[in-house]
């Protein structure tokens, strides 16, 4: 259903460049968590970005319902990702003037044809499915760091997305937040057939997700190869070297 074929991103940087991803092929299927893990610099948040449609490719296609994402003009591309896509980054930029019920609302009153109140209860069922019911006409400053976030899960499913976007979701969280979130968004993907891409430097637990890719270097290094082979292999670099690239 989404898929990147050879994806390249090149970035001018002062007088040089960097290359952030280097031919990066990954295809996402219908409910499928897909968890991409490698450090920081690595890659990911950029190839999450143009799996995303937020950030054009140098070089490749991606390809959702087997349209080039990147081949459509921009009101269009936009449209889709608001229909298809939802994203939790690391930051939540929840609207700190409107209450949670509010924010969570946002997204779905955008070039919607959904009357308020439905969306209104879209939100409040979706805030009970993250336990802030008692939250809904909190502002986002007298919330806890947790609270925030899944206020910021619950926006980013109003518009019931195929896909769901997420770059280092727990990053500020600790660990006992973080399993309660990832079980939310669990939850939720298996209720809605709804796929998951998921970038992180920390460890995920192997229950969330059904394949895990690693990135390196702007590399990615795919699904049916474990973590030990690759470190048996004398790490990314030793596959690098071999020309063994997956994905
Ligand atoms: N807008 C940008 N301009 C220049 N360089 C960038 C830009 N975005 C990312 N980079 C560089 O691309 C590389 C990959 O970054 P990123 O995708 O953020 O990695 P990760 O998310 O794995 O930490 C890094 O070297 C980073 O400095
Ligand atoms: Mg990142």
């Amino acid at each position: 259903m989404l898929k990147c074929e050879n994806v390249d991103k090149v970035f001018k940087e002062g007088g040089g460049f960097v290359r952030a991803v280097s031919g990066a092929s990954l295809t996402v299927a219908e409910g499928e968590r897909i968890y991409i893990h490698g450090p920081s610099g690595a890659g990911k948040s950029t190839l999450l970005h143009i799996l995303g449609g937020l950030s054009r490719p140098t070089a490749g296609k991606v390809i959702v319902e087997e349209r080039d994402l990147y081949r459509m003009g921009d009101r269009r591309r936009s449209m889709l990702r608001n229909r298809k896509f939802g994203f939790i980054f690391q930051f939540y930029h929840l609207l700190p003037e409107l209450t949670v019920i509010e924010n969570v609302m946002m997204p779905g009153m955008i070039g919607s044809r959904e009357t308020r109140s439905r969306i209104r209860r879209k939100a409040e069922a979706l805030l009970e499915a993250v336990g802030m019911t008692s939250r809904l006409r909190h502002v986002p400053g007298k919330l806890s760091g947790g609270e925030v976030q899944r206020c910021a899960i619950a926006r980013a499913l109003i518009n019931e997305p195929e896909v769901l976007f997420c770059d280092e979701p727990t990053g500020n969280l600790d660990s006992g937040m973080s399993e309660e979130i990832y079980g939310v968004i669990r939850k939720l993907s298996q209720l809605r057939k709804m796929s998951v891409v998921l970038v992180s430097h920390q460890e995920v637990a192997r229950d969330f997700f059904d394949t895990e890719y690693f990135m390196k270097d702007g590399h990615l290094y795919g699904a049916g190869v474990s973590r030990d082979e690759i470190m048996s292999a004398g790490g990314f670099e030793g596959h690098q070297a071999k020309g063994r690239t997956w994905g």
